[in-house]
């Protein structure tokens, strides 16, 4: 299993947090944003990481992160031009994939959950969490039928079918190579990684779990700040 952190975007809604430095350079509490992330990868035992990043502040990122040496892993780096999506994340990513199995995480999203066991678990498809919100049209929905099954996947609808955000982790087996390559822009012009997961969904092939600790996508004032909240909790008790 390889692991990807998407850490690229121009983070316009923290401005003028993001003018100079990149959204997930930003500070939660005592760590930069991007270290969560790369933590929960390195705790479900995923060391061969691809980290992809804007241009603009490529440079910071490896000063910060370096090889990975120091977290006993090893890091790669990609440049992507412009945020055309998540799933661009595939296509960017083809030979670093190669002919494993990927699970993605964002580069802004905070979890208390180990995933050690749904990654050592995985076989083939995809696996996605969702979790509970209160603003589910900031999200990816998942939609269910009376048997409690995901049916569909709804991205930032205006009238959410739910209350369960699909989060900001995905494993995938290589199979996700090709489905990204097939994709086309959506209306907003991103390649999105919903309609990625309604292709797995379409072959009876997505997995969905829940999260059951704390999850935070920290792309907004009050949730990075709400972030850096916990991580204090959680620090010092
Ligand atoms: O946080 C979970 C949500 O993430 C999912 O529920 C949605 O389905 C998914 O589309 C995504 O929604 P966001 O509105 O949070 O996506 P955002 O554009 O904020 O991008 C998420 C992260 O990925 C952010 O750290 C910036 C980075 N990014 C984004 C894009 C579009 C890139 O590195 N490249 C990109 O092209």
């Amino acid at each position: 299993m390889k692991g990807i952190i998407l850490a690229g975007g121009s983070g316009t809604r923290l401005r003028p947090l993001t003018k100079v430095t990149s959204k997930q350079l930003l500070p939660v509490y005592d760590q930069p944003m991007i270290f969560y992330p790369l933590q929960t990868l390195l705790t479900a035992g995923i060391k061969d990481i691809l980290i992809i990043i804007a241009p603009d502040h490529a440079g910071d990122f490896l000063k910060l992160l370096g090889s990975g040496k120091e977290f006993q892993a090893k890091f790669s780096y990609e440049i992507q031009d412009k945020p055309e999506g998540l799933a661009q994340a595939f296509i960017i990513g083809k030979n670093f994939i190669g002919y494993d199995n990927v699970t993605l995480i964002l580069g802004d999203n905070l979890y208390e959950d180990d995933f050690s066991e749904a990654i050592r678990t995985f076989k083939s498809g995809g696996r996605v969490f969702i979790k509970k919100v209160p603003d589910p049209e900031r999200f990816g929905v998942a939609e269910f039928d009376e048997t409690g099954k995901v049916i569909s996947i709804e991205e930032k609808p205006k009238q959410p079918k739910s209350t369960y955000a699909v989060t900001g982790l995905y494993i995938y087996d290589n199979s996700v190579v090709q489905k990204a390559a097939s994709l086309q822009p959506s209306s907003r012009g991103e390649l999105e990684i919903t309609d990625l997961n309604n292709l797995f969904l379409k072959e009876r092939a997505l997995d969905v779990a829940f999260v059951k600790g704390a999850w935070l996508d920290t792309g907004t004032h009050e949730s990075l700040f709400a972030a850096g909240a916990l991580m204090r909790k959680k620090k010092l008790g």
